[in-house]
C-alpha cells in the first residue's frame, strides 16, 4: 500500500530532508586526501545531533553507522573504517538520511577526492543526470516505471550500466516504504504516479558491467569488475504541479540541474 502524504506530512519530510542535505554539503567540504570515513561517519552524526535530529539508517537491520561511505567501486552500503583514508582521485559515495518529528529525509552524492579523473568525473555526471531525468517523470498521471526507464535510457546511452539489486522507495514515517523504484524497466508499467507521494530516488550506475558481489562484511556492495560505480538520491514529492525535490538546498536546483541536460 502506498501511503500518500498531505502537504503538511510533506513539509514534516522537507524538514528532515532539509537537514540530510545539508550535513551532506557539510561531509562534501570535509571530503579531501587523508581523510578517514570514520571521521565523515563521526561528523554526521555530531551534525544530526545539533539538528535534534536522528540517523536514520544506524540500527537499521542491524546496520552499525549514520553514514554510509562507498568509495570507488563500492556501489552502496559502505561502511565507515578508522582504516579507510580517503587518497585523491578516489570518488566516494555520502549516503545519509534522518528521522525528526516522525518523518524521515534520504539523500546521496557522490564526490570526488581532489582531482579525479575525467573518467570518473564523466559516471558521477552521468548518474546525477539520470536521476533528474527520473525526477522529470515523476509526475501526476505517468506510470511508477516512466521514472525507471527514463533513468535507464538515459544511462545506457552515455555507455554505462545500471544496478538491478537495489531501487529506490516510497518514503514517509518509514524509511522504507512502498512502492519499490527500480532504476530499469519499460515505461508505462506499474502504479499511476499520484499527488502526495513521496519518493526517494536513487540510481547506482556502474562504468562496467551491472552485477555486484556483496563482501565479507555483509554490507558493502561492489561491482564484480571492480570498476567504479556512482549514487545519487533525492527524495521528491509529487504534487499537482510537478515534481518537488525536498532534499534540495537550493530552490532552483531543479530548473537548473533539468537545463544541464
Ligand atoms: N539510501 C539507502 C536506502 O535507502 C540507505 C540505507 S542503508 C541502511 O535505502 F543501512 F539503512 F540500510
Ligand atoms: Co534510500
Amino acid at each position: 500500500m502506498i501511503v500518500l502524504k498531505t502537504r503538511k506530512e510533506i513539509e514534516k519530510i522537507r524538514k528532515a530532508c532539509q537537514i540530510v542535505a545539508e550535513i551532506l554539503l557539510r561531509l562534501k567540504e570535509e571530503v579531501a586526501p587523508g581523510v578517514s570515513t570514520w571521521d565523515l561517519n563521526r561528523l554526521s552524526e555530531e551534525l544530526a545531533k545539533k539538528k535534534k535530529a536522528k540517523p536514520a539508517f544506524k540500527g537499521y537491520r542491524g546496520y552499525p553507522f549514520a553514514l554510509c561511505t562507498s568509495i570507488n567501486e563500492e556501489i552502496v552500503h559502505g561502511m565507515p573504517s578508522k582504516k579507510r583514508v580517503l587518497k585523491e582521485g578516489d570518488i566516494i559515495s555520502l549516503d545519509f538520511g534522518v528521522v525528526i518529528n516522525g518523518f524521515y529525509g534520504d539523500a546521496a552524492i557522490t564526490v570526488p577526492v581532489g582531482k579525479i579523473s575525467k573518467r570518473a568525473k564523466r559516471l558521477c555526471e552521468v548518474t546525477e543526470g539520470s536521476l533528474y531525468k527520473g525526477i522529470e517523470r515523476a509526475r501526476v498521471g505517468n506510470r511508477l516505471s516512466d521514472i525507471s526507464h527514463a533513468i535507464q535510457s538515459y544511462v545506457e546511452s552515455k555507455g554505462y550500466s545500471v544496478v538491478r539489486e537495489f531501487v529506490g522507495h516510497g518514503i514517509g514515517r518509514h524509511l522504507h516504504e512502498s512502492p519499490q523504484i527500480p532504476n530499469y524497466g519499460p515505461p508505462g508499467r506499474g502504479v499511476k504516479l499520484k499527488a502526495g507521494m513521496v519518493l526517494a530516488i536513487e540510481p547506482m550506475i556502474n562504468e562496467g558491467t551491472p552485477d555486484i558481489e556483496i563482501l565479507s562484511d555483509k554490507w558493502t556492495a561492489v561491482t564484480k569488475d571492480r570498476k567504479l560505480s556512482a549514487h545519487y538520491e533525492h527524495t521528491v514529492a509529487i504534487l499537482p504541479e510537478g515534481p518537488d525535490i525536498l532534499s534540495s538546498l537550493i530552490a532552483e536546483e531543479c530548473q537548473v540541474s533539468f537545463d544541464k541536460l
